[in-house]
């Protein structure tokens, strides 16, 4: 079984509006009704726990009226990692066939995901952790204190989406081993994944076009993409 964890629970501090982001409007319908329409498109897929601020639980139900596919409201936690531990807990009650679980974590604030949900969702029929990348553009500068400490080497650095694919079980030990540890600040669960786990995740090619709307510049973006998908 295949199961979307779509976080939902973010302040969105870069956004800076009154409402997270999420929750905001793209083209007459909110950003992360995208995400549930992707889940709720693909075949594979069976369910979704949805992490929310509970703070917006009237709205996100209202949201989530319309889908057929089964979606579990599920409360996050302060940091990414931990709304993300908070959803494995509540699927870890929810499931029986535990070995046989595979999850997708996505972030709902990236709502042009469509091919990459499917591209991880393939490679998970052989893998048990799948990450998926985008060359990064730029070159980019590690900058402390105001000064350049160090430029890495263009040709090395990739940019990290989601969905991310896991093994349930997988997974969810390397969270709980993440505690133990005293860890709640990664900021994707491959990068977990690969701190607990010997082997490391297989990457997948991911979609520029699924980038994540950070702040309101990136709402421009997104309506422009929409804009002129309608019109070719
Ligand atoms: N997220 C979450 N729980 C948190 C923090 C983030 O579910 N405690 C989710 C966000 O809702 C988002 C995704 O994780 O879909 C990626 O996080 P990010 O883009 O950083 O969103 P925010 O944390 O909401 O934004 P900001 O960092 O600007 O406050
Ligand atoms: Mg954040």
């Amino acid at each position: 079984m295949n199961v979307a964890i779509v976080l939902a629970a973010g302040k969105g501090t870069r956004f800076d509006s009154i409402f997270p982001k999420q929750i905001a409007e793209l083209n007459g319908k909110t950003i992360v009704e995208y995400s549930l329409d992707i889940v709720e498109s693909l075949a594979g897929i069976e369910m979704t726990i949805l992490v929310i601020d509970p703070v917006y639980e009237t709205i996100f139900k209202e949201i989530t009226r319309k889908y057929t596919k089964r979606i579990e409201l599920c409360p996050g936690g302060a940091t990414r990692q931990q709304s993300v531990y908070k959803a494995l807990e509540q699927l870890n009650e929810l499931i029986e066939k535990k070995e046989e679980t595979n999850v997708l974590i996505h972030d709902s604030a990236r709502p042009f995901a469509h091919m990459v949900f499917q591209r991880v969702l393939n490679k998970l029929i052989a893998f048990q952790a799948v990450v998926p990348i985008v060359k990064t553009k730029d070159t980019i500068y590690v900058i402390k204190d105001k000064q350049v400490v160090e430029i890495p080497c263009r040709d090395h650095l990739y940019n990290v989406q989601t969905p991310q694919g896991f093994s349930f079980q997988r997974i969810y030990d390397c969270h709980k081993l993440a505690l133990k540890k005293g860890r709640t600040d990664f900021t994707d669960d491959g990068s977990l994944y690969s701190t607990f786990q010997k082997n490391q995740p297989v990457i997948v090619d991911g979609d520029q076009l699924n980038f994540k709307i950070t702040d309101k510049q990136d709402i421009l973006l997104a309506e422009y993409y929409l804009s002129n998908q309608t019109t070719n």
